[in-house]
């Protein structure tokens, strides 16, 4: 489940860069384009190393009617120089934003479908943090870094070529420095690899932080936190820091080893170059352009060492985009995609255990929930209620034993068809930033008229304080529905399950944030959606599901005890005895 650990990650970098030039493949031509482009811009250096030598020449010579053409040749040079790197800066960034789209899109893609477990052990600071942070670090490598690359490595490889053909001799003493550059580049990139993908951690620590101090300001406040998040924030900041001062030490190393290790090829190559029986088999004008040229070999070099940090961070960023992309999404092999079940559910012998936990939540588990049956789940909390629940939709999947819809073991249905069958009010309410009707009417609900969504929140006992608001349904709810009581949002979930008119309702304390008051009148709703409907409810308070046909009582992942109401007070044991208990304190309040 953890991204994988630094140190595996620092001897992927070439299956990753082959990964992420499979989705530049499409876009071969736009490739191409930009790689004459920078092809021709490195071929103008070429011409200027061999201009250059025709001017020396010339003046050497006395051929002083040769200016018209030396002049008019770098007005040829410049020109070419221009249009080489148009073409290849825009044709390198129309592959490379395409690139990164696609890869935004499908790690966004992927999130949309990974299973509960996935979000019960990564943060969102975490996730935001790849789709945000690593994604940019992705593109600056695969943007600015490539367009170096691009145009830096073919500029090396034309002033080479100018060597090779003035002296090739010479170019090899020039070259042998080669494998010992090849050296110190990889193990300085295996270093940055490694601290670029200390770098993403550390950035996801900050969002993390960031966004549980933000979320919960008001627990944060209240409880004397505020020491705790500073000082939680400050480090991970100044982890994420030193991370990057560890970065810059390295690029800082690297650059200036390098270049002086070009240097001493220059060193040799002038000694050598200069020494008499060399010098006389060249004309000066050879001779002054090759020392020239080989010099001007150190700025690309020296551009191209730069870059490489880039590219490493940009590598280590995909690495871990690769990771979660290729998490296995929720389990869907099912065909089965009926319009409408009936909504006989049965589960037998059903043992359910959290992945990374120790014992099971729910142990042998039978229960039949008839169609249109109401069925109530009681029992301590912790005692696996919301993880039945949970099971419906197949939210905690891989559970030992048998679920059975209409007949059909959950599983041979698709999960979409599946879903599209039921409806869920939790107590955690989510409400997404838009107005009440939005929330009543989200996803497939989009669509609904007005009417449908009126009367749905009519039901809901959501017309009752969205009427007294100035703009009534149309209000926005802000983020997350702060701008609601508890209540009232509540109320919007149970709308948006009324307007889904599914043929499977769950109701995991989906009247908790209700007073007394308004749980009455929403109950009474409710009693009527729960009609020719299968509906699951866990209640806190019994009083609302004493007219449920089945009461079932659990405790520490088991059925204790199950029954009617009034034949569970008969029985005057775990189902009585939790009733008198809230019996009193109600009278006590
Ligand atoms: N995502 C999870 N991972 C591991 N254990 C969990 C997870 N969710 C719940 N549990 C454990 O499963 C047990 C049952 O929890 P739950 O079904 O939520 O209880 P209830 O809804 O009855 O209060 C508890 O002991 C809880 O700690
Ligand atoms: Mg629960």
């Amino acid at each position: 489940m953890k991204p994988t650990s630094d140190d595996s990650d620092a001897g992927q970098g070439w299956s990753v860069y082959k990964r992420l030039l499979t989705y530049s493949a499409a876009y071969w031509p736009a490739f191409l384009v930009s790689f004459v482009g920078f092809a021709i811009y490195g071929a103008t250096q070429f011409l200027a190393g061999k201009w250059l030598e025709s001017v020396i020449d010339a003046v050497k010579e006395g051929a002083l009617d040769q200016r018209l053409w030396l002049a008019l040749a770098v007005l040829v040079i410049y020109a070419g120089r221009g249009i080489g790197s148009f073409l290849g800066n825009y044709s390198i960034n129309y592959v490379a934003r395409f690139v990164i789209h696609h890869l935004r899109t499908q790690l966004f893609d992927r999130m949309l479908l990974l299973p509960a477990d996935y979000y019960h052990h990564h943060t969102s600071g975490e996730m935001l943090a790849q789709l945000t942070f690593n994604i940019e670090q992705v593109t600056v490598a695969a943007t600015d870094s490539v367009k170096v690359f691009l145009r830096e490595g073919l500029t090396v490889v034309a002033l080479l070529g100018y060597l090779f053909y003035t002296n090739w001799k010479l170019t090899l003493i020039f070259i042998a420095v080669a494998p010992l550059l090849g050296v110190v580049i990889s193990v300085a990139s295996k270093r940055m690899r490694k601290l670029g993908h200390r770098i993403q951690k550390s950035v996801g620590d900050i969002t993390s932080a960031a966004s549980e101090s933000i979320k919960g300001y008001q627990v944060v406040r209240v409880y004397g936190g505020t020491e705790f998040e500073r000082d939680r924030f400050h480090k991970a900041s100044d982890l994420n820091r030193r991370q990057y001062m560890k970065l810059v030490v390295a690029e800082s190393i690297n650059t200036p080893v390098v270049q002086f290790l070009v240097a001493m090829a220059l060193a040799t190559l002038m000694y050598i170059a200069m020494s008499p029986a060399v010098m006389g088999s060249m004309t000066t004008g050879e001779f002054v352009a090759f020392i020239t040229v080989a010099g001007m070999i150190t700025k690309p070099l020296r551009m191209l060492t730069e870059i490489n940090a880039t590219m490493q961070k940009g590598l280590a960023a995909a690495n871990a985009v690769f990771t979660t992309m290729d998490q296995t999404a929720e389990q869907d092999h099912g065909s089965l995609a009926p319009t409408q079940v009936s909504g006989e559910l049965c589960f037998s012998d059903v043992t359910y255990q959290y992945p990374e936990a120790s014992v099971a939540s729910l142990q042998h588990f039978s229960l039949q929930l008839h169609k249109g049956q109401t069925v109530a789940l009681v029992g301590r909390s912790g005692s696996g209620k919301s993880t039945v629940a949970g099971l419906i939709p197949r939210f905690n999947d891989g559970w030992q034993g048998e679920i059975l819809l209409d007949g059909q073991p959950l599983q041979d249905y698709s999960l979409a068809a599946l879903r599209q069958q039921i409806a869920i009010v939790s107590q955690h309410v989510v409400l997404f930033n838009g107005t009440i009707a939005e929330n009543i009417a989200y996803g497939a609900q989009a669509n609904a008229t007005l009417a449908e969504i009126e009367s749905a929140a009519r039901a809901a006992h959501v017309m009752e304080f969205a009427e007294r608001l100035p703009d009534g349904l149309q209000t926005q709810v802000g983020e997350s529905g702060v701008l609601l009581s508890g209540g009232q949002r509540q109320r919007i979930a149970i709308a948006r399950a009324i307007l889904k008119d599914a043929p499977i309702l769950i109701l995991d304390e989906a009247t908790s944030a209700l007073d007394t008051e308004s749980e009455r009148h929403i109950q009474a709703a409710l009693n009527t959606v729960m009609q020719n409907r299968t509906t699951l409810v866990i209640a806190h308070r019994l009083s609302t599901i004493e007219n449920a046909d089945l009461i079932v009582v659990m405790d520490q992942g088991h059925i204790v005890e199950q029954g009617t109401h009034d034949a569970l007070i008969n029985r005057k044991q775990h189902y009585a005895s939790l009733y008198n208990m809230q019996r009193n304190e109600e009278s006590d309040g």
